[in-house]
């Protein structure tokens, strides 16, 4: 399976900080919002990742992360010259994505928890498409989940006024390769993007959509407002300062799952123990 994060977008709700810089560039506590979605599509088991940016934060995006051989992985860039909807990383990703299943993650989404890398790698072979539903305060801002009686997802609505549930759709998804297809046959919605909701309810509608709840012991964050960016680097911090682990680090995420040797890893963490990242790192092997 390959992977694609989604890392353009225009950032306005966190203007002017991200007026010159890509939002997902920005730390959440000690390392760039970018590690965090690589990390979760690294323990999904998935290496073969293609990167889409704007068009101007390109090159900063591959100064940090390379072609990714370091940590026993393939990035590949592409473009999104504006920021069209989530749909349209199948489109810019047609050729990447070739006959393989995709997973797409949202630049700006965190996820943290026990059991998330079996949980994602059990997503793997979708068979159509499978999508998580997870309960949050706020879900108008969100694609929104109704479930019928025995659970089985009815319908997903873009940001409804008056939500039917509390279950929003987080920005994981898995898909098999008619996700390109699906997404070249949406029109793009009122506010001019083509929506993910949308893909989404062309696989339901086929009966194709597998709607998984997330189990609550697992941490979604998304990172998108002052408030949740703040939010995001305290629960890391907390996390990395209470037990000494990293999350969302890229370089242990590739150490674990053996993409790379112990040697390898020593040697990755080695350059960056001044910033006190590289001995956290080092700590994990204890
Ligand atoms: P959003 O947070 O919905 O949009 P945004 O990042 O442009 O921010 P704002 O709403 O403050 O203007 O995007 C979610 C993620 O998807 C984020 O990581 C950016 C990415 N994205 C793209 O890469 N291309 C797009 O066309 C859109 C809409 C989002």
């Amino acid at each position: 399976m390959k992977g694609i994060i989604l890392a353009g977008g225009s950032g306005s709700r966190l203007h002017p900080i991200t007026l010159a810089v890509s939002k997902q560039l920005m730390p959440v506590y000690n390392k760039p919002m970018i590690y965090y979605p690589i990390s979760t599509l690294m323990y999904a088991g998935i290496r073969e990742i293609l990167i889409i940016t704007t068009p101007t934060d390109a090159p900063l995006f591959k100064q940090l992360l390379g072609d990714g051989t370091a940590l026993g992985c393939q990035f590949s860039y592409a473009v999104q010259e504006a920021p069209n909807g989530l749909a349209e990383a199948f489109i810019i990703g047609e050729s990447f994505i070739g006959n393989s299943d995709v997973a797409l993650i949202l630049g700006d989404n965190i996820f943290y928890g026990s059991g998330l890398s079996a949980l994602l790698q059990n997503a793997k072979n979708p068979k159509g498409g499978t999508i998580f539903a997870y309960p949050v305060q706020d879900p108008q801002s969100y694609g929104v989940v109704t479930f019928d009686h025995q659970q089985k997802a009815l319908s997903i609505e873009e940001k409804p006024l008056n939500p039917s549930s509390n279950f929003a759709v987080p920005g994981i998804y898995f898909y098999d390769a008619s996700v390109v297809n699906i997404a070249k046959s949406i029109q793009p919605s009122q506010r001019g993007e083509l929506e993910i909701t949308d893909v989404n309810t062309a696989y339901l509608k086929q009966g194709k959509l597998n709607v998984q709840k997330l189990d609550t012991g697992i941490a979604w964050l998304d990172t998108g407002t002052f408030e949740s960016l703040r939010h995001a680097a305290q629960f890391v911090e907390v996390i990395e300062t209470r037990q000494g682990l990293s999350v969302g680090a890229i370089e242990l995420a590739a150490y674990e799952m053996g993409y790379i040797s112990k040697d390898a890893f020593i040697a990755l963490a080695k350059p960056l123990e001044k910033s006190g990242y590289g001995k956290n790192l080092l700590r994990n092997l204890q």
